[in-house]
């Protein structure tokens, strides 16, 4: 069967899982044959010879697996990034993170130094590294596979050099008293919660906060302020802003702003604290 013809055989296979069933499918054939859009589509005549693992792709991707654990792949910020089972798959949303982050380090001067808590695949931290000179993250998660996926990730992106990986629960193997900004998009969703089918196969210590879901982000407020650490961003959930705006009020803070996201959700914070 001809590449154009495989398309519209499995594309019918996956219009219950996606809003771009055929588009998938060739994602799946790329990964498959390793070759580019382009490439397929200047030789969609041609036999396509790997209908049987394309099969099985497709049946997976059927059930709900996410995409991005099929082809290894997934794009934030405008680069490519390796994801894999085990680790949460990066979300458009957490891009308005790094904007936030930017905004307050492009008027710093010096190196600046970032911790990331919860890195998963390692995502901000990288584009951190990328987009900015001088700076130096320590980056750690509670998941081995993360902080190894990570480390993949920064390699592939050659910013390995500024960032350290490290396993720690929070701050608990944090003892540089040099930071100047945290940042997080940490598990905020709570325990009971029914999450959409496609999101069962992500990791549930990535998504799962606590009983309420913002028990991780307040511990994370109340361990950046007994550090002394300037600045806080980190991302929530979007029935959070109360909860967080009454919590905050204990803290000596100079600022605090919510931001909403693509679909005006409120999705995340930055707190500058007084120092
Ligand atoms: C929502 S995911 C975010 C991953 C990545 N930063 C991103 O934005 O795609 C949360 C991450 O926090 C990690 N995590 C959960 N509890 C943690 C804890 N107590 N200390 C450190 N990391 C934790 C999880 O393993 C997961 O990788």
């Amino acid at each position: 069967m001809t590449i154009k013809d495989t398309i519209r055989k499995f594309t019918k296979d996956l219009k219950f899982v996606t809003h771009i069933p055929a588009k998938e499918v060739e994602m799946l054939m790329l990964y498959l044959l390793e070759k580019n859009t382009i490439w397929l589509h200047i030789n969609n005549n041609k036999e396509f010879e790997k209908q049987k693992e394309l099969e099985k792709l497709v049946k997976k991707r059927a059930s709900n697996y996410p995409i991005e654990y099929l082809i290894n792949k997934a794009s934030f910020y405008g680069e490519t990034f390796i994801v894999k089972e085990g680790v949460l798959i990066p979300r458009p949303e957490t891009e308005l993170l790094i904007d936030n982050a930017l905004e307050i380090i492009k008027n710093k001067e010096g190196t600046i130094n970032v911790l990331e808590i919860g890195t998963g695949s390692g995502i901000i931290s990288v584009m951190l590294a990328l987009l900015i000179k001088d700076i130096k993250i320590i980056a750690v998660d509670i998941n081995e596979k993360a902080i190894s996926l990570a480390k993949e990730n920064a390699i592939k992106h050659g910013v390995e050099h500024k960032i350290e990986f490290r396993l720690s629960n929070l701050y608990e193997n944090i003892n540089e008293t040099n930071i100047d900004l945290t940042i997080s998009n940490p598990p905020y969703i709570a325990n009971d919660y029914k999450l959409p089918d496609n999101v069962k196969f992500e990791p549930s210590n990535a998504l799962f906060g606590g009983n309420v879901g913002d028990e991780l982000l307040k511990n994370i407020i109340d361990q950046t302020s007994d550090r002394n650490i300037e600045y806080l961003l980190c991302e929530m959930g979007y029935d959070q802003k109360k909860p967080l705006t009454t919590y905050l009020e204990k803290f000596d803070t100079k600022i605090f702003t919510f931001y909403q996201d693509y679909e005006k959700f409120d999705r995340g914070f930055t707190i500058q604290f007084k120092k």
